[in-house]
């Protein structure tokens, strides 16, 4: 009963975030290019290479590249944005060029946000549309479900935003571009001690149904016992389903902590922080990833303001290729790209160029699919790429290589009809 509730509220979140786009004269960035059995596919308005500068864009048999990611269910509300930074990734390499003059096609399958349904997609993608790999899926908990049937198969994964511990580990052919939560999540937490130096006590709560919530939990904590030497006064659990968090806020108030930390998603923990501001509660509140996305701003509303997420790509970062992605998303989307989309965009873009790479060593049109496979996750390992993350590459595993990382604030408008990320280091 719950569980329906939940996913009714957040289908009408939904549906509110894409009737308000399609206000702003956007259309909703669910068409598939091919796969026509999508339930939510539309028409494509304008397919990848129809608006490609005359002479510069690729041309032949499109390379297939799956795109399994959450299109329905409350994992959605970062799906979407998924969908969005791979559409403008296919639009734009393949104004570029594509893979040494021939196109991609991205190939989307809906997992919903379970995983049954990324096996679903998984094996779809892999068996009926034939994809040399797949970007997704969403939720670290899909990921170990699903992607070992990839792996089984010898079709290298390209994890967008698995941030659990152990997502490379699943097998050889399984990347991620989503670093961990070991490496981001305690960015947070020394922002939020750098602008408040008198935090001493602290709760922390989780999704105990979720391995990404439970995964970044355990790093939340380490991070305030061991590295900040903080007081920690109870850990409380929740499930991704819950709406009713009394129990949780009731706790929170009566420990009377100077901060708390959310690992869930983002439904889920939208409602949590709602109803803590709402029974009182007025520390700090720091999010782990799976409040990093503006879908949130509309279920917590103006209780969002102040949250402390920590982030691994930032709209503002100065190379060639973000400031190229960020023009495109903005034209496309009328709001700045997130991170669920700056890692959507920069796993494709990792697809495209190890392809690139390939194919000059030895022309890729020849291969057999199987071989191709193979060689393109070899290539995908051994490559170094420049996308709006930075500078990455990858372990011998599959995790990634990455930099730079950032914390940002949410600001809501007074009357929490809107909200931005801000960036604080
Ligand atoms: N970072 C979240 C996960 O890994 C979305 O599930």
């Amino acid at each position: 009963m719950r569980s329906t509730v939940t996913r009714m509220r957040v289908a009408l979140v939904v549906l509110a975030l894409l009737l308000a786009a399609c206000g702003q004269g956007q259309a909703p960035s669910t068409a598939a290019p091919t796969a026509a059995s999508q339930p939510t596919a539309a028409p494509a308005a304008a397919q990848p290479t129809a608006a490609a500068p005359s002479g510069a864009a690729a041309s032949g048999e499109p390379i297939p590249i799956g795109i399994a990611v959450a299109q329905t269910s409350n994992v959605a509300l970062f799906g979407q944005e998924q969908v969005a930074g791979a559409q403008v990734a296919e639009q734009y390499f393949n104004q570029k060029g594509g893979v040494n003059g021939r196109p991609i096609k991205l190939i989307l399958q809906d997992t919903g946000g379970d995983e049954a349904g990324a096996i679903n997609a998984f094996n779809t993608l892999i068996n009926n549309y034939k994809v040399v790999g797949i970007v997704g899926p969403t939720l670290s908990q899909q990921a170990f479900a699903a992607d070992p049937i990839a792996d089984k198969a010898g079709v290298p994964v390209i994890a967008p935003s698995n941030t659990a511990k152990g997502i490379p580990q699943i097998g050889d052919y399984i990347a991620r571009i989503s670093a961990p939560v070991s490496a981001v999540a305690p960015n947070a937490v020394k922002a939020a001690l750098n602008i408040n130096p008198n935090i001493k006590k602290v709760v922390v709560l989780f999704a105990q149904n979720d391995a990404f919530s439970k995964s970044e939990t355990v790093v939340f904590q380490q991070t305030v016992t061991n590295t900040f030497k903080l007081d920690l006064l109870g850990v409380q659990t929740f499930q991704t389903t819950d709406t009713d968090f009394t129990t949780q806020a009731t706790f929170v108030l009566g420990a009377n902590p100077d901060m708390v930390i959310i690992s869930g998603l983002a439904a889920d923990s939208g409602n949590l922080v709602k109803q803590l501001r709402d029974l009182g509660y007025k520390g700090v509140i720091v999010g782990g990833n799976g409040l990093n996305t503006p879908n949130l701003f509309p279920v917590c509303k103006s209780a969002c303001d102040g949250i402390l997420v920590a982030q691994a790509y930032s709209y503002q970062s100065e190379s060639d290729v973000n400031k190229a992605f960020r023009e495109a998303f903005k034209a496309k989307q009328n709001k700045e790209p997130g991170q669920f989309s700056g890692q959507a965009f920069t796993a494709v873009q990792v697809f495209v160029e190890a392809l690139a790479a390939l194919d000059k060593q030895s022309p890729i049109a020849s291969a057999d699919l199987a071989q191709l496979r193979t060689a393109l996750n070899k290539q995908i390992l051994a490559g170094t790429y420049d996308t709006p993350l930075g500078a990455i590459s990858f372990t011998p595993e599959g995790d990634i290589n990455q930099k730079q990382f950032y914390v940002a604030q949410v600001k809501m408008s007074p009357d929490g009809t809107s909200g931005a990320f801000e960036f604080i280091k």
